[in-house]
């Protein structure tokens, strides 16, 4: 369907050679992502979850099944043309910022602008205007080193989303925030989403993150177990029916 972001149809990833001792992390996995949704994908350690977003976003191969991320079969790209698919369509933000060290903040945005080789002049107002939305202009001639962690990791975020990527995943991206940078960072993800369309899939164990979402899928033995929707219910009550579903798909 054209309406569908993300289309993902029975994902197998067994780690292992033939020889070796296999483990199968992901059993047989089909979802969608609609244009301009934001989806959470819960599991407890070791359930798959990093796995699944890493074949996603293309930085591993799946052993079988089917990847489309824009209508595009991601998983059939090979070399500079994943590589060229990945810098245009996917923005991705970790659990540890990933930004480079020894580049300023809006060095590190430009990043991705910069690998497409557009031009300095046209890099800067994208960088400026991604860094306004993101409340980051005021720390853009800073290093990493200089910056807060809620800081870097709007950093990270306007990096993956300069280029208007056609999805933003993220893999625990509060994990190492205290808690109000957390909610900051958690609020302006809800209002990239209903205010500029960002399509979000987020991987996270924490209840209170995934509180945010229009809908949580559960992933337990390499399978997806249970779907929640929030269908227009406060956030505060959403949270409550995960906590209450935690123990069952998720432990
Ligand atoms: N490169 C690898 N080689 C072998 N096994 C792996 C590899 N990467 C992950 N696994 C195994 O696959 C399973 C799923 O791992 P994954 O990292 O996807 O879990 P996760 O849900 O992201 O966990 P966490 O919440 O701790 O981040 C685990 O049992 C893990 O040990
Ligand atoms: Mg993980």
């Amino acid at each position: 369907m054209a309406n569908e972001v993300v289309s993902v149809n029975h994902l197998v990833k067994t780690y292992g050679k033939k020889q070796e001792k296999q483990y199968t992390a992901l059993n047989g996995v089909s979802f969608t992502v609609e244009n301009g949704e934001f989806v959470g994908i819960m599991g407890a350690s070791g359930s798959g979850k990093t796995t699944l977003l890493n074949i996603l976003s293309t930085l591993d191969k799946p052993t079988s099944g089917q990847v489309l991320i824009n209508q595009q079969d991601v998983t059939s790209l090979k070399g500079n043309q994943m590589a060229d698919f990945r810098g245009k369509e996917i923005g991705f933000i970790f659990q540890d910022f990933n930004l480079l060290e020894n580049l300023t903040a809006a060095e590190n945005i430009a990043l991705p602008l910069s690998l497409q080789n557009i031009t300095p002049s046209k890099i800067k107002p994208l960088v400026d205007r991604i860094a306004k939305r993101l409340s980051i202009e005021s720390v853009l001639d800073h290093y990493p080193t200089e910056l807060s962690g809620g800081q870097k990791q709007r950093v990270a975020a306007a990096r993956a989303l300069v280029h208007q990527p056609a999805i933003l995943f993220g893999d625990e991206p509060t994990g190492a925030l205290d808690s109000n940078s957390a909610r900051e960072l958690l609020e302006t993800m809800d209002s990239l989403n209903q205010e500029d369309q960002v399509s979000i899939l987020l991987v996270t164990h924490d209840p209170f993150s995934a509180s945010y979402c229009q809908r949580i899928l559960f992933i337990k033995d390499g399978q997806i177990g249970q779907e929640l929707k929030r269908n227009g219910r406060s956030r505060a009550d959403f949270y409550q029916e995960i906590l209450d579903n935690l123990g069952t798909f998720a432990e």
